[in-house]
Parts: structure tokens; sequence; C-alpha cells
């Protein structure tokens, strides 16, 4: 890739490392993923690992993360099933950099109504996809609440389906433009903004065909104004990190300093032991940032084989000037905690698997979507309030791939045991066909299991096994 000469006469006076730093733009970075705690243990995914004859590679600074020696890590039954999430390394540092904070979240209790209201949970800003904020969801351990936020409809549909293979009950989704989000705060706030994404260039060479410095003077502007929305959304001595994935001092550091002049607000250290960093700069093109700065982080590609990445971790003052905390009446919540549709699903993982579920964290919409979510909702628009477990059509309940991957673990009825050889042509999409027919299930809704691992749902009909994994699950795998 020709790296285009403004760029090179920008970044290469920044680095400690030039020579390193193009040569790691030439250079993917290996494959690298997150075990998903909120399914699997590291150690447990490590052994199958082992058997699957991939070397993994731990990580000093983030012990559920490794990097694959294999590229296609994602042909794993551990990622079609969502026991592994893949993602590069450095986009794994903003939730780490909020982890004391998600700690005490975790085990806080409920805090006081208060107007406007607080709500008790971490604000993903910006989430679509979902990588960072189903990475908060396993960092709360499935406690608490994500608020996963992101203005386009589009790509909320890959966020809703990310966190729900997660398995993250506590997430919830939701579509607003950050600049006219409903009046609420929240004590944690992560906003990984809209970026030019030149750190990314390094696996996509793509990132800097349409590189020009006037597209970054544009992005600065639009991410001063999120980065003053998502602030005042933060409880006074709230804890927010602003993270992008590009290196323009503009759009980082510069963004950091412009809050730092409009508002309360001050820079907490970071620390990642393990990890190889450079501080946030203090000076860009005749311009001087405030000292603080330097707590801010600079993740080159060169220093861990990643992504590039920039992050600081922000605290709002106790006390300050009042700020606006939002626009927007809040609709009405959509969602039924203790309707027909509930108690139907419940009743049903009863009586087909003997499941028994507690009465908490159940939601159904109008439209008889019944979901698995946090014990207490938000008061905000929702998409989706954590896992679509079934739907209810004219009392009928139809469990969802998802929600038995949740819920059926401990089915003691009708479970059927694929091998190895039918889990991967189920995944793939095929039917399966069983002889002799499985002991202990009936025809109808099944839980399918694969290495004592909960795959889903299957649908049983006369010794046939009919695939109703849905489309975006489907895939090739080479490992299971
Ligand atoms: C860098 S991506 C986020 C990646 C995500 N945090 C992850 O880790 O998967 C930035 C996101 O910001 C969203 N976005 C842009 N402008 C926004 C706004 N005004 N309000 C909310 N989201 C916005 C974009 O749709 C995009 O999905």
């Amino acid at each position: 890739m020709d790296l285009p000469p403004a760029f090179l006469e920008r970044y290469l006076p920044l680095v400690d490392d030039p020579a390193a730093f193009q040569d790691s733009l030439q250079e993917k970075p290996p494959k690298s993923f997150r075990v998903n705690t909120l399914k699997a243990a590291p150690q447990e995914v490590q052994e199958r690992f082992s058997e699957y004859g991939i070397a993994l590679q731990a990580v000093p600074w983030y012990p559920d993360a490794f990097v694959s020696s294999e590229p296609a890590v994602g042909q794993t039954l551990d990622h079609a099933l969502g026991l592994i999430y893949l993602q590069d390394l450095a986009s794994m540092l903003p939730p780490l950099a909020l982890l004391p904070e998600l700690e005490q979240l975790r085990d806080a209790p409920e805090p006081e109504e208060q107007e406007p209201p607080v709500i008790p949970g971490v604000l993903d800003a910006c989430a679509a996809p979902g990588s960072k904020a189903g990475q908060l969801a396993a960092l709360l351990q499935g406690r608490s609440l994500v608020v996963a936020n992101d203005v386009s409809w589009g790509r909320t549909k890959a966020l809703r389906f990310n966190l729900e293979k997660m398995g993250a009950t506590n997430a919830v989704v939701m579509s607003r433009d950050l600049r006219s989000f409903p009046a609420c705060q929240f004590p944690l706030i992560l906003l990984d903004a809209p970026c030019s994404a030149e750190g990314t260039a390094c696996r996509n060479p793509l990132a800097l065909e349409r590189w020009k410095p006037r597209l970054i003077q544009r992005l600065a502007r639009i991410q001063q104004r999120l980065l003053l929305a998502a602030f005042d959304h933060l409880l006074p001595g709230g804890v927010l990190v602003y993270s992008t994935c590009t290196f323009a001092p503009e759009e980082n550091e510069g963004v950091a300093e412009f809050l730092l002049q409009q508002r309360s607000a001050s820079l907490e250290p970071l620390r990642f032991p393990g990890l190889r960093s450079s501080p946030g700069l203090t000076a860009w093109e005749g311009e001087d940032f405030s000292p603080d700065l330097s707590k801010a982080v600079r993740v080159w590609p060169h220093q861990n084989r990643t992504e590039g990445f920039f992050l600081a971790k922000i605290r709002k003052a106790r006390q300050g000037n009042p700020e606006p905390a939002g626009r927007g009446q809040l609709p009405p919540l959509l969602w039924d905690t203790g309707g027909r549709d509930v108690a139907a699903v419940r009743s049903y993982l009863g009586t087909r698997f003997q499941v028994a579920t507690s009465a908490a964290g159940w939601y159904a919409s109008p439209k008889g979507v019944v979901s698995r979510g946090p014990p207490l909702l938000p008061p905000l628009p929702l998409q989706a309030p954590g896992v679509h477990a079934a739907t209810v059509q004219e009392g009928r309940v139809k469990p969802s791939t998802m929600g038995l991957q949740l819920l059926g673990g401990h089915a003691r009825k009708n479970r059927v045991n694929l091998s190895a050889e039918q889990a991967r042509e189920y995944i793939a999409g095929e039917d399966i066909g069983l002889s002799p027919p499985p002991a202990g299930a009936t025809d109808g809704y099944v839980l399918l299991t694969v290495r004592g691992l909960p795959l889903g749902c299957g649908l049983l009909q006369a010794g046939v096994v009919r695939n109703v994994l849905p489309k975006a699950m489907r895939q090739a795998i080479r490992w299971c």
C-alpha cells in the first residue's frame, strides 16, 4: 500500500520508531479474540483450542484475550456459539479503562429516584456493532446494565444480534442520535466515536484510500458535539471514556481539549501493565493542549501489533456549572413485564424442558416477542431489552436459538446431543436425520447440545431435526 505523503509527514514525527510504524501499516496484525465470559471461561476455551490443534498466545494485560496462530479462528464451534468474540486487541482497551468503576457498579445498590432520572449502568453511546458493549456486559458479569445506543437503525440490527449471541441479558439496545438523547444521567459512559479510522489501515488498506485532512476537520467538529452531549449525560463525579481508532490529534487530544475548555472536567491516568503505549500529545501544529492530556493514551500499531487507538478517561467534577442533561420527552415503555405471553413462555420452558426460571427480568412486546433482560428496565425508549428468548403467536410458544442457549443448559427433557459431525452440518444450515430417534425427546422444539454445550433450538419431527438456526448464525465451521 502506498501511504499518502501528507499522512507520513503528519505522523512520522510523532512516533517512537518511524520505520517500525511504516512497516506495521503494511502488515496485518494476527487475529485475536476475547473469551465471552458470559458463556465460557478462558481456560475451558484454551483446552478446546488445544484439542483443535490451534495454538493460542496469552495477552499480558488481559487474561480473557488471546492471539491465535490460526487466521481462520472464526471457523470454530466456539465462535459459532458466541463463546469467543473476534476483536482487535486495541479495541478491547476502552471497556478495560472503565474496569475499576464497572466493578463498583456491579456491586452497587440501586440508586434513589432522581430528576433527571439516573440510570444505574453504563451508556455505550455509539455502540454498533457491539464489540465493546458485549465486553462491557461481560466485565459486569451479566449484572447491572449496559445501555447500548447507536444512531443508525441499520447498524443496531448487528448490535442486537451480537449482544444476543453473547447472551448479554444485562444489555438493552436503543437507537437515538446522542445529540438529542432523552434527559437522564449515567455514572459511566463510553463514547467510542465515529472517526477517520486511520488506525485500522493495517487491517483494511481502504481506510486510507479516501484519506484527506479535510475529512479529519469535519469529523473533529462532529466529535466535539458528541463528546459534549455525552458529558452532559454524565452524573457529577462520573467517568467517561472517549476513544477513537485514529491517529489524528484533531480527533483525539483536540476534542478532549475542547471539552476541558467548555466543562468542569479533568483527565484520569490510564494504566495497562504489559501494554506498550505513548502518552497523549500536549501540543499539535502550534496549539498547546492542557498538560492533563499527557494522561491520555495512544497505542500505535507497531507497539503491540494491533490497530491504532486513542483513549482518554475523563471525570466530571462533583460540583460544576449546571448543564443541560438532554432533550426529548420519554415515550411510555412498551414492554410488558408480567403479561400473558411472559407467563406462557415460563410455563412452556417448565413443562417442555423442566427449566425453572425466576420471575424477574422477563419482558414481552405487543407483538409477542418475549425477552430475558435486566431485572429493572431503564425508563428509555428501548428497541430490545436483553436477549430475545421466544415468540408467542396465538398462544403458541416458539423458543429462539439464543433463548435456548441461554436458558436451556439445565434442560432435563427434550435434549438431543449431536456428534461433532452432526453439529457441523446443523450449524451449516442442514436438517439432521437421527436414527434411532433420540430417547427422552418427543416431537416439538428440542435443545440441541454438542460437547455438553447448548447449541440452541431444533424442531424434532419424526426422527429428523429441522433446522431453525437464524440465517445470520449459519456458517461453515472446521473445528468442532
Ligand atoms: C466507531 S463506531 C462504534 C463501534 C462500537 N463501539 C464497537 O465497538 O463495536 C461509531 C458508531 O457511532 C455511531 N454514531 C455516529 N453518530 C452518532 C450519533 N450522533 N449518535 C449516536 N451514534 C452515532 C455510528 O453509527 C457508528 O456505529
